[in-house]
This record gives structure tokens, C-alpha cells and sequence, in this order.
């Protein structure tokens, strides 16, 4: 059985830490949901970790339901949420829900991500009214860049904080089943915290959180062109590939591979008549 909504919500009731990480094709996915992971984000963070841009603005909406599909094929428990890209639901509440429609119905996830608080409520309460379950995520939005100036710490000072907080509010009010807090200092998002039902997923933002995202590229030392101070690395897979690769080259210029085991035979009769 897939995970649903009201269980993740009652995990925070239970006092249960929720851990989430991104995948962005069917092996991943599938390798993430035999973890037991009760939630897998397909992030616009792909547009970094898989498709090399500096930034999430150019990932599109076709690229995101193209790789949600992949991670449904893999992905049989969790309960898989869509990241809505740059500009598909900023416009206007139509574009918002008839594109997050497309992921639900394309792609087949069972909730979708978005970017904002206080100006994306009335969006979010929109498509939970229509059966569309929602994630906030507030904070540093990486969809803002521009306008944040850089990857910088949100909430530091009490206007701030307080302006984060009511985003929080902002969201589960309009119905957001959990909302993401990325790059908030740690006393603040605990806080938060405290202060709504729904639960927090952090990413920067300390224990205190609820649950927990990453990217599953950090974490696993696959992408390397930077590590965020927020990410732990449970494993070095760029070492590990690089090392692999190196030896398969060597080894088929060297003649070393493929032995008889990765060939097939032929009775040589069939070739007879053809030498
Ligand atoms: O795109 C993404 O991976 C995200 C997480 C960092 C929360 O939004």
C-alpha cells in the first residue's frame, strides 16, 4: 500500500521522524523505496544534478513530468511528490492548477511541490480543494534566486523570522499536508515547528524539524562540483564510478575485456559455409 497524506501527517502526531530524499529516474526511485522511505521528491534540484544548469529556472514543466514518470515506475510504496518548475504556477491559480494537474494526471504522483507562503496561499488552498494534496516549501526558495541575492540563511532577523512564520501559517491554513523549510536557522524552524500541525521537512534547518530532505546526489557523493554545508555524504559514488570507469577503458584496450564469460558461443558449423 501506497504511503498517503494522513499517514505522513500522523507520523508528526506520533512523534515519528520523517526522512525524504529526491530521486529523478526508475533506478533510484526503486532503490529509495526499498529503503522504506516513506517519501521521495522529484525535485527541480535535477536541473543542477542531473541536467548541469547552474540554477532550477531552466528546468521545464515536460522535463519534470518526464522524470516523475520514471520515478512511478520505480517507486511503489512511497508517496511521490512532483516539483512544480519556475513559472508554472506564479502567473496565475489556472496555469497553477491545470499544471499541477498534468502531474497528477500524467505523471501519476500523489502530491506536488511548490514555492511560497503568504503569496501562494490562496493557489494552495485551490488545489487542495480540488483533491490536489500540496507541499509548501518556504525559506530559501531556490526558484527566487534572483530576488534573494544568492543562497543566503532566511529568518535571521525578527521581521524576518516572523514573516517565515506566517508564510508557515499561511500554509497550513490553505491546506499544505507538509511544508519544507530549507536553509532556516535551526532555533527558528524548531519554532515553526511547534507552532503548526502539519509537518515540518527541513533541508538546513536544524533537528528540530519534523522530517528531513535531501538531495540524493549530495548525500551519496555523486555530484561534486559543490557540497552544501547542510548535506552529510553517506557515500563517495563519484570516486567509486570514476574508479570503474578508468578500468573498463583499460581494460578493453587492453584486450582484458570481454572475456568468453560476457560472449556467446556459436556451434561452429553455423559458420562453416561462410569462412
Ligand atoms: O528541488 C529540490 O530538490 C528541492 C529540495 C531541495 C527541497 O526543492
Amino acid at each position: 500500500m501506497r504511503v498517503t497524506i494522513s499517514q505522513i501527517k500522523a507520523m508528526k502526531q506520533k512523534g515519528e521522524k520523517i526522512s525524504m530524499l529526491t530521486a529523478y529516474d526508475y533506478t533510484t526511485a526503486k532503490i529509495v523505496d526499498e529503503a522504506g522511505l516513506p517519501m521521495i521528491l522529484v525535485g527541480d534540484s535535477l536541473g543542477m544534478v542531473v541536467l548541469g544548469y547552474d540554477s532550477t529556472l531552466p528546468v521545464t514543466l515536460e522535463v519534470m513530468l518526464h522524470h516523475t514518470k520514471a520515478v512511478m515506475r520505480g517507486a511503489k510504496n512511497a508517496l511521490v511528490v512532483g516539483d512544480m518548475p519556475f513559472m508554472t504556477y506564479q502567473a496565475s491559480i489556472e496555469d497553477a492548477m491545470h499544471n499541477a494537474g498534468r502531474f497528477m494526471q500524467e505523471a501519476g504522483c500523489q502530491a506536488v511541490k511548490l514555492e511560497g507562503g503568504v503569496t501562494v496561499a490562496a493557489t494552495v488552498k485551490k488545489m487542495t480543494d480540488a483533491g490536489i494534496p500540496v507541499m509548501g516549501h518556504i525559506g530559501l526558495t531556490p526558484q527566487s534566486i534572483n530576488q534573494l541575492g544568492g543562497h543566503k540563511i532566511q529568518g535571521k532577523t525578527p521581521e524576518a523570522a516572523k514573516l517565515l512564520l506566517e508564510d508557515a501559517i499561511a500554509l497550513e491554513k490553505a491546506g499544505a499536508f507538509a511544508v519544507v523549510l530549507e536553509t532556516v536557522p535551526a532555533p527558528l524552524a524548531a519554532l515553526i515547528s511547534k507552532k503548526i500541525s502539519i509537518p515540518t521537512i527541513g533541508i538546513g534547518a536544524g533537528a528540530g524539524c519534523d522530517g528531513q530532505v535531501q538531495v540524493i546526489h549530495d548525500i551519496l557523493g555523486s555530484f561534486t562540483d559543490y557540497v552544501p554545508k547542510h548535506t552529510k555524504r553517506y557515500a563517495t559514488i563519484a570516486d567509486i564510478t570514476a574508479k570503474a570507469v578508468a578500468q573498463y577503458h583499460a581494460e578493453v584496450k587492453s584486450g582484458a575485456f570481454p572475456t568468453d564469460a560476457q560472449s556467446f558461443p556459436l556451434d561452429k558449423a553455423v559458420l562453416a559455409g561462410l569462412e
